[in-house]
């Protein structure tokens, strides 16, 4: 299956937490999973652009990427399948942000809950109500709206709360194509409904904001220890005990098949001691990550290949968002002066820009050549003579393909360009290849 015919599917994860059992459960594991499916084209980025707006301590932030990351690869996200970056590897992402700023409305963002909750919360104090709110904060649903459109991802699996951010990533998306054509697509939210929310060591919801936590990756013995304190009632060996409410069973539940939940309901209805039952819960847990935790250490261990496999990544997602943002760049009006058409915005609306050409052609020393037209009868590219013409065909077809990537490729069949040139040739390329022309 092309890309063209797969479902992009992306979403991120904010750098600010050791993963826990929890995230497991509710996040890595199903989509680590759905990555595999051959149909889903599958983008996850760490939001470290995010964590700012969280977290002002830098070495939490630095460790938070590096756990996450290590964690949701050795849980098998298939590198070379998916495209993963840190967010703050993608420099189009800020700049895409500042274009969705100019078009969002400061009232949708006022609405927005976190912001709102913000305000109830210094209402209910009695302090101003935008105290110690920073302008993060407020904007923080237009950088995500930036993540999501810059990729044209066509679902976004989120949690509950996060659904109104995809909503304004959609109103974004519609102001924006409704004034400068379509370049967006409209995002929908998936909210994975079968996934059980995993309680934690209290009984309460597993959550960073509880304290009540295990970490994914918590060595064998520490896992144990932990496992040893999740809270249960007083009921003695032999005593039946009940499976309804007891966080032990449902974290039991979300790691076992369904006969051996069945075989510890039995237990229960028995009156199995709690500490045989924490013991079979930590050896469940523990089959599962074990295998996981190996590749995780070996990761933490070399900081440096993580830094590699991200890059690798964002080098992947700048394919798509280097050429996407000079479209945009030159949708709302920031283009060379030389290419720009006189044409204002009411014109401009409708009729696309027209695109550059090649042309081919052979000159008297016997050689095949071909060049880059811009619609104003500029030059953009030349190449040097080749003895094929169908050598210069499939330079052309590269360079309508791919785009600005296999300019870089083909260099040493071009006469040199001056950086300027080049910026010209890219930004023409890029109009042809999301023109598919
Ligand atoms: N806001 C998301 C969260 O807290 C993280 C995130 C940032 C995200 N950018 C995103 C999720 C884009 C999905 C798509 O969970």
């Amino acid at each position: 299956m092309t890309s063209a015919h797969r479902t992009r599917v992306l979403t991120g994860i904010t750098t600010t937490g050791t993963p826990h059992l929890g995230n497991y459960v509710g996040a890595i594991r199903p989509t680590v999973q759905a990555s595999r499916d051959p149909g889903t084209d599958g983008f996850y980025f760490l939001a470290d652009y995010h964590a700012l707006i969280k977290c002002d301590d830098p070495a939490r932030i630095q460790r938070s990427t590096m756990e996450i990351a290590a964690s949701w690869i050795a849980a098998g996200l298939d590198l070379d399948k998916v495209t993963f970056y840190r967010q703050s590897d993608i420099p189009e992402i800020p700049e895409l942000t500042w274009f969705l700023t100019c078009v969002t409305g400061k009232g949708l963002l006022n609405r927005a809950h976190a912001y709102k909750a913000a305000m109830d919360k210094n209402h209910e104090a009695g302090k101003d109500t935008d105290a110690d709110v920073t302008a993060g904060l407020f904007m923080y649903p237009v950088l995500m709206g930036a993540d999501i459109l810059m990729f044209k991802a066509h679902k976004v699996p989120v949690g509950r709360d996060q659904i109104q951010h995809i909503e304004m990533a959609r109103d974004m998306a519609s102001s924006f194509n409704h004034l400068y054509g379509e370049h967006f697509v409209l995002p929908e939210a998936v909210i994975e409904e079968s996934v059980a929310l995993l309680p934690g060591l209290d009984g309460r919801k597993m959550s960073k904001s509880y304290d009540n936590t295990i970490p994914l990756f918590a060595p064998s013995t520490q896992l144990r220890k932990l496992i040893l304190g999740i809270v249960t009632d007083s009921k003695a060996p032999g005593e039946p005990k009940a499976t309804e409410g007891s966080a032990l069973f449902q974290i039991y539940q979300a790691f076992a098949s369904a006969e051996e939940t069945a075989a510890l309901a039995q237990a229960y209805a028995d009156g199995i001691a709690w500490g045989d039952a924490k013991q079979m819960l930590f050896e469940r847990i523990d089959r599962e990550v074990a295998p996981m935790r190996e590749k995780y250490e070996a990761l933490i261990a070399s900081p440096a290949q993580i830094d590699r496999l991200l890059l690798a990544g964002a080098e992947k997602a700048r394919q798509l968002a280097t050429p996407f943002i000079r479209e945009l760049r030159h949708a709302v009006g920031l283009r060379p002066l030389a290419s720009a058409t006189t044409a204002g915005k009411t014109q401009s609306k409708d009729s696309r820009p027209a695109l550059a050409s090649f042309k081919q052609y052979r000159e008297k020393d016997g050689l095949f050549y071909f060049k880059l037209v811009s619609p104003q009868g500029q030059v953009l590219l030349q190449s040097t003579g080749l003895s094929a013409p169908r050598e210069a065909g499939q330079m052309i077809a590269r360079l309508q393909q791919e785009g600005p990537p296999a300019l870089a490729e083909l260099r040493s069949h071009l006469l040199a360009l001056s950086s300027e040139d080049e910026r010209r040739a890219a930004e023409a390329l890029a109009m042809i290849v999301e023109s598919g022309q």
